[in-house]
């Protein structure tokens, strides 16, 4: 199949892209590298051993989209390009919107023009904000708190609406929980900028000795150990669940929605005493305030997208943090030559 990867060059979308042309797939790759590297789609390449076409764009430049649509005659849009730092959400909320909201709207413009139906979407766990209960199921209640999470779920009720409009339309809403790991050859995985937000960067370049300790944000939840808790997935087995949605929902008519997920939760002592398995060194750690917005206890029931997609989650904590370690050790810079 011809599809359009959105984003492809950042970290989740380059671990799909080795699946998708893997299983023969045919890829227009398209980013604007706002926060990732040509870099990352050369060891794609390399990884596999073949080409892919690689196009720097803006999702929000409609005519570039509708033309690279109707020129590669793609069939399908894959689409995670989009700006995903909760906390940065907070402060410049306008970017956030204007890139994934209008970044989406002026994709799906450019779709509808060229008789594209066919999108699979990045959504998030996120959009069940604090659950009342776990694990999550796809019918729980939607909220947001903050402008990254509203604007996943603005792009949920887009889409939604479209496809009740123009019932030819295949949705495919997919809800990652913690994607984290890396591609076994340790050629790419995850490069955030700056200090990381996320718990297992971060985790990675204390092991690495560019920070100097892990803040435990808050051990007074109720959870065993008092440290939140999260349903970590391994990137390559959330790649994995992309193609499962590509081959099962493409010219399947319909609004599509999994949870992507592994259905066990691990807390932040838990992760943190696994890397430091993984990598065979200490991980120091002070326990500090709890983050503002953070929640107890977050992980999903896999069990429709096991059902529907027959896919579900293969990858334990040992590859998760191992990929990740060999990733980080290799390249304790990341994309940065
Ligand atoms: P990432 O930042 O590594 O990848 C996103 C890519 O989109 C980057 O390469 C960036 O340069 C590109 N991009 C951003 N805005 C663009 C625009 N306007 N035009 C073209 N390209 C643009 O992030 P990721 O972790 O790979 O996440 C991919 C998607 O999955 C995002 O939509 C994100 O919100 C979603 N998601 C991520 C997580 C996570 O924890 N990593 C969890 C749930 C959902
Ligand atoms: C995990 C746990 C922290 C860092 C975020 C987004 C979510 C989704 C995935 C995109 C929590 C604790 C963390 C640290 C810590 N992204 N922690 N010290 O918050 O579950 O989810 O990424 O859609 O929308 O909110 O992930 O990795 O930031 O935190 O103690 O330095 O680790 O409190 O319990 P989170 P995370």
């Amino acid at each position: 199949m011809k599809i359009l990867v959105t984003g492809g060059a950042g970290y989740i979308g380059s671990h799909t892209c080795i699946l998708l042309l893997e299983a023969g797939h045919t890829l227009v790759v398209i980013d604007n590298l706002s926060n990732s590297k040509a870099l990352s789609l050369s060891r794609v390449q390399e990884i596999t051993g073949q080409s892919l076409v690689f196009v720097q764009a803006d999702i929000r430049d409609e005519t570039a989209m509708f033309e690279l649509m109707k020129s590669h005659a793609i069939e399908a849009v894959i689409h995670f390009a989009g700006l995903k730092a909760v906390g940065e959400s907070s402060q410049i909320p306008v970017n956030y919107y204007d890139n994934n909201v209008g970044g989406t709207l002026a994709l799906l413009k450019a779709m509808q023009k060229a008789e594209v139906y066919n999108m699979i979407f990045s959504s998030s766990a996120t959009v069940y904000g604090d659950p009342q209960t776990v694990p999550i199921t796809e019918d729980f209640p939607l909220t947001a708190t903050n402008p990254y999470g509203w604007s996943k779920l603005m792009v949920e009720q887009i889409l939604s609406d479209l496809q009740a409009s123009d019932p030819q339309w295949s949705v495919t809403l997919l809800r990652y929980f913690n994607p984290v790991g890396a591609h076994p050859s340790g050629l790419i995985g995850e490069d955030p900028n700056g200090i990381p937000n996320n718990l297992l960067p971060y985790i990675a370049q204390v092991a690495i000795g560019r920070l100097e300790k892990l803040s435990v944000f808050g051990d007074d939840y109720p959870t065993p150990d008092g440290t939140g808790v999260r349903d970590y997935i391994h990137v390559m087995d959330l790649a994995k669940g992309h193609l499962a949605a590509l081959e099962r929902n493409t010219n399947r008519a319909g609004r599509h929605v999994y949870n992507l997920g592994t259905g066990q939760g691990y807390s932040v002592l838990e992760m943190r005493e696994a890397f430091a398995k993984a990598c065979q060194r200490e991980i120091p750690y002070v326990v500090s305030e709890r983050r503002p917005g953070d929640i107890a206890e977050c992980w999903a029931d896999p069990a429709w997208a096991q059902q529907d997609l027959d896919w579900s989650a293969e990858l334990g904590l040992e590859e998760m943090t191992t990929d990740a370690w060999r990733w980080q050790s290799r390249f304790p810079n990341g994309f940065e030559e």
